[in-house]
């Protein structure tokens, strides 16, 4: 997409306060096109006695002339007569104009747009009379304030100095518009914002109270008319009923004075837009708490095994417990890790750091000191993915240090190696232990730890396993040296991931 920024720097003189004056136009001229039911085009003049078009926006209230962008093009400035009289005579001038695949009368209505007392451009609004609509009070209404915002363009006070763009929920004509007077009364209200009225219990005729008067919260008002800028305000209007209002003045520069005539008051009924919001905030918040609470249940029977495996005297079954509560732990963890994300995915660095932590802390042994690094990053993974894959990793590193350094055997180093592309997610675990024993092959292998990898492994996580012995240079791609007495094992993963 071309910017007015980019389009103005390739091809004009402009500077770049007044490109940014043209780009707070733009961001306003929403309003200013369903105001007068018609595109608005915004011209400047460019090299060769051509005028090229910055931005085009159509009316939400009307028929467009043009279904192509115009954006970048350019028209030489015989065809198009009327923009050089605006920004020569700085005053707008309305005439006809021929557009193709249109029979007849096209208007062009050209307004030209001040800058610090210089015309920089020319805006112009541009209709067909044949598919205009027939004209009624709103009509009328919307037409005479569009010509009072073309007045302030003319001297350069629309649009408001250094006004941020509109976000995209404020309102917009068509949701809702009060034409204020200069003493905030209402002179007119449009349908739409006459339904909202009524929605808030205000249905008395609108026409000659000030909202004050009819019961509507109107900081907006006031604030626009003392700081002569645009206010946004949201309220709760009743227990019900959300309010997003936008309050536009409308204002004239009277002696180097200025005085605000009346202003147009947008509305919209955010109403169900924030109960959305609020739905959804809770709900992140539900899960949260349940995953808080899965992780607290979980260290619960953890706790009750550790207790169950101090009175066993086989050191066997102690072992076999003491497994079996690294694995509940390590769910605790992903659970607990989950408790504290807003959303249904994870860093999985977050998890696995913490993961090492525990293995450390419950195999460690002062005669088999075992160094733990990680290198990489895995990305975001969903919960789904998560779990699975960080009870497969606690059975990997669980086997590096029991088979890979028995107790008395002098420990050594664990890597666990982390790559994530669009694709996949590739999980190395490396030891540079005593490594796997002769014939070992992992499809035959019956233990419980491997038993437990291999189905997560194909089934939740439909990914591979490798397990092999490690070749010096993998070892060394890792900072590891090969030890005489041994070739270390490594472990690789790989997983599909899915993109939504
Ligand atoms: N990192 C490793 N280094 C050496 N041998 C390993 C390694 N990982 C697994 N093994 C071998 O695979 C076997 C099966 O492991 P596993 O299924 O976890 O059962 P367990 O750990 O209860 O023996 C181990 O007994 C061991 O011989
Ligand atoms: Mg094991």
């Amino acid at each position: 997409m071309t910017t007015i920024g980019e389009l103005s720097r390739q091809h004009t003189q402009l500077s770049k306060e007044q490109t940014t004056h043209l780009v707070n136009l733009v961001s306003e001229w929403g309003m200013l096109a369903d105001l007068c039911f018609a595109d608005l085009l915004l011209y400047v003049p460019v090299e060769g006695d051509n005028w090229m078009v910055l931005a085009q926006v159509r009316a939400a209230t009307g028929q467009t002339l043009y279904l192509a962008d115009w954006v970048g093009s350019t028209t030489s400035a015989d065809e198009q007569p009327l923009l050089g009289q605006a920004f020569s005579s700085g005053v707008p001038i309305e005439g006809e104009i021929f557009v193709q695949g249109v029979v007849e009368d096209c208007r062009m209505m050209a307004i030209p747009v001040k800058y610090e007392g210089e015309v920089i451009a020319v805006l112009t609004r541009e209709w067909s009379r044949r598919t205009g609509r027939q004209p009624g009070e709103l009509e009328r209404t919307y037409l005479e304030m569009f010509d009072k915002f073309a007045a302030m363009i003319v001297k350069g006070t629309f649009p408001f100095a250094g006004r941020v763009a509109d976000s995209s929920v404020a309102p917009r004509v068509g949701d809702g518009a009060i034409v204020l007077d200069a003493d905030s009364r209402v002179r007119y209200a449009s349908p739409n914002a006459t339904s909202a009225l009524h929605r808030v219990g205000i249905s008395a005729n609108a026409v000659g109270q000030t909202l004050a008067e009819l019961g509507v919260i109107d900081s907006s008002v006031r604030q626009a008319f003392e700081r002569f800028e645009p206010v946004v305000e949201e309220f709760e209007q009743t227990a019900d009923v959300t309010l997003l209002t936008r309050c536009i003045p409308i204002v004239d520069i009277v002696d180097e004075e200025s005085t605000v005539l009346g202003a147009v008051m947008l509305l919209r009924d955010v109403s169900e837009l924030r109960r959305r919001d609020r739905l959804i905030l809770s709900k992140d918040a539900t899960i949260r708490e349940i995953h808080h609470r899965v992780k607290n249940n979980l260290q619960t029977i953890s706790s009750l095994l550790r207790l169950q495996a101090r009175r066993l005297e086989s050191p066997e079954a102690k072992a076999a417990v003491a497994e079996s509560v690294r694995r509940i732990r390590t769910i605790a963890l992903v659970h607990e890790t989950l408790s504290r994300e807003p959303g249904d995915d994870v860093a999985f660095i977050e998890i696995v750091r913490p993961l090492l932590r525990l293995v450390e802390e419950s195999l460690q042994s002062p005669d088999r000191p075992v160094r733990f690094v990680v290198i990489g990053d895995g990305g975001r993974l969903p919960a789904t993915v998560v779990t699975p894959l960080s009870v497969v990793l606690t059975e990997l590193l669980q086997n590096a240090v029991d088979h890979g350094f028995p107790e008395g055997d002098g420990g050594g180093n664990v890597v666990v190696e982390l790559d994530v592309s669009d694709t996949e997610l590739r999980v190395s675990v490396i030891d540079d232990g005593r490594g796997i024993p002769d014939g070992f092959k992992l499809a035959d292998a019956t233990g419980l730890g491997l038993s437990i990898v291999r189905t997560l492994v194909t089934t939740e996580l439909a990914g591979s396993i490798e397990m092999r012995p490690a070749v010096a240079t993998e070892l060394a791609a890792v900072d590891l040296v090969p030890r005489d007495r041994n070739t270390g094992t490594v472990v690789t993963l790989r997983l599909p991931l899915e993109h939504d």
